[in-house]
């Protein structure tokens, strides 16, 4: 069993490129079922999940290969409409693939999605965007039929500004007859990023990043050339890990308007965080301090994601914090593990108390893929030796962590017991 070995205490120096955004390559990768040919993907970052989609256009027929942080999907010789359970069941996003199989082929079919457990995580919002565009949508007991030979724009409002609905609709709008309205969509910047991409392929898509998003579907796309937006979230990690130790570091490719309220709860906490030619630079020196409540919200909010990252720094903080959790609601499971180091939090509701105290290393073991890395983060901040176990979850949406840390001066190895 892998784990990571992390010896705390030590603070950082040093400087990390900042990789790709999985959460922009995966809905960019299921778009590529929309236009026959050879699509180009730069910047897109080696991670499970992204081996996951890939695998699942490989079992639709296409030929994919990566030539460093390169892929290249060549969907000309696609076919059936049929995701595999297995796949299916690796990862949330592969819900995505409904989108674009119902618009380049009339017909999805998969079961559930499977994804970090973060609570309930329903899909009703996908299917109700899909059935407004004129598909037929069966569940049978967990197994989705969706048929349409002809989908039709149409007005989509969705209840909540749900990220990967928003997707979802975007795409099967691509292959919809006429125009498609969304509105109260997800504003996320990944959203931006896969308009871009689709735009690329020749569609007519504007209003990515604002409340509404309209499509002019039907037209005919081409493969597309893109490279994939820097992670924003993996940004968040790196700075949370430099303001956790203490110390110093520049993160590379780095975009700090994609991280602002992440920045101001750092620089509330203690951080000194600037702008760079190449990124960002964060420093900490003196001691954290607990911070005023952070409620998570979808975009421009705080990200749920970053969440657990910020709760792994105000963990060792001087003083109070309190974290909201608004978006998810099992997304504290990760806080017993940090207790195992001695934090001092209390989870009422959706909401984390945090009072700040020392941290020592323990074995801890990742629930989910946030709450790993913030597992990760504490144990570089703690006294002493820490095995963080559980990568399988760290590895869905890191490319090799430990390495990246330790470029941060972080003395972090992988280990197998
Ligand atoms: C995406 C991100 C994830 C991030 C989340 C919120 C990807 C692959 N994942 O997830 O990392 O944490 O956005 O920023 O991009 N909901 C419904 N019905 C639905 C869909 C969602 O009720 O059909 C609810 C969810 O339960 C949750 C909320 O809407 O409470 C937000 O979910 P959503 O924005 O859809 O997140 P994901 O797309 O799953």
């Amino acid at each position: 069993m892998e784990y990571f070995a992390v010896q705390g205490g030590v603070p950082l120096e040093g400087c990390v490129a900042v990789h790709g955004a999985k959460n922009s390559a995966l809905p960019i990768l299921a778009a590529t079922l929309l236009a026959p040919g050879e699509h180009v993907l730069h910047n897109c970052p080696d991670l499970t999940d992204i081996a996951a989609a890939l695998a699942i256009l490989s079992c639709l027929g296409c030929q994919v290969r990566r030539e460093g942080s390169t892929v290249v999907v060549n969907t000309i010789h696609r076919r059936g409409c049929a995701v595999p359970d297995r796949l299916m069941g690796q990862m949330r996003a592969s819900v995505l693939f409904l989108g674009s199989l119902l618009a380049s082929s009339g017909e999805a079919i998969a079961c559930w999605p499977g994804g970090c457990a973060l609570g309930e995580r329903p899909i009703d919002l996908h299917l109700r965007a899909l059935r407004l565009l004129g598909a037929e949508v069966l569940d049978r007991g967990g197994r989705l039929s969706c048929r349409c030979p002809r989908l039709r724009g149409n007005r989509i409002v969705l209840p909540f500004p749900s990220v990967g609905a928003t997707e979802n609709a975007m795409l099967a709008a691509c292959g919809a007859q006429g125009v498609t309205e969304i509105c109260n969509a997800a504003q996320e910047l990944e959203i931006v990023d896969l308009q871009n991409f689709l735009r690329a392929c020749g569609a007519n898509i504007s209003g990515g990043g604002t409340q509404r998003i309209v499509v002019y579907g039907g037209v005919p796309l081409h493969p597309g050339e893109h490279s994939v937006m820097p992670d924003r979230i993996v940004t968040a990690t790196y700075l949370c890990a430099v303001a956790a130790a203490g110390g110093e570091g520049e993160l590379l490719a780095a975009q700090g308007g994609a991280v602002a309220p992440v920045l101001q709860a750092l620089t509330a906490a203690g951080c000194q965080i600037w702008e760079t030619q190449r990124g960002l630079a964060v420093r900490r020196q003196g001691a954290l301090r607990g911070i005023g409540p952070i409620v998570t919200a979808p975009y421009p909010g705080f990200p749920t994601d970053a969440q657990p990252l910020l709760a792994a720094v105000l963990a060792k903080a001087q003083g109070e914090s309190a974290i909201t959790e608004t978006i998810f609601d099992r997304r504290f499971r990760y806080t017993q593990q940090l207790c195992r180091m001695g934090a001092r939090i209390q989870v009422e509701g959706d909401t984390a108390r945090i009072c700040g105290a020392p941290l020592q290393g323990a074995s801890v073991k990742a629930t989910d893929l946030r709450g790993g890395a913030a597992l990760t983060i504490a144990a570089l901040g703690a006294q002493g030796c820490s095995q963080v176990y559980g990568l399988e979850h760290i590895d869905r949406g890191y490319e090799r962590l430990e390495t990246a840390l330790g470029c941060l001066g972080g003395r972090i190895r992988r280990t197998t017991r």
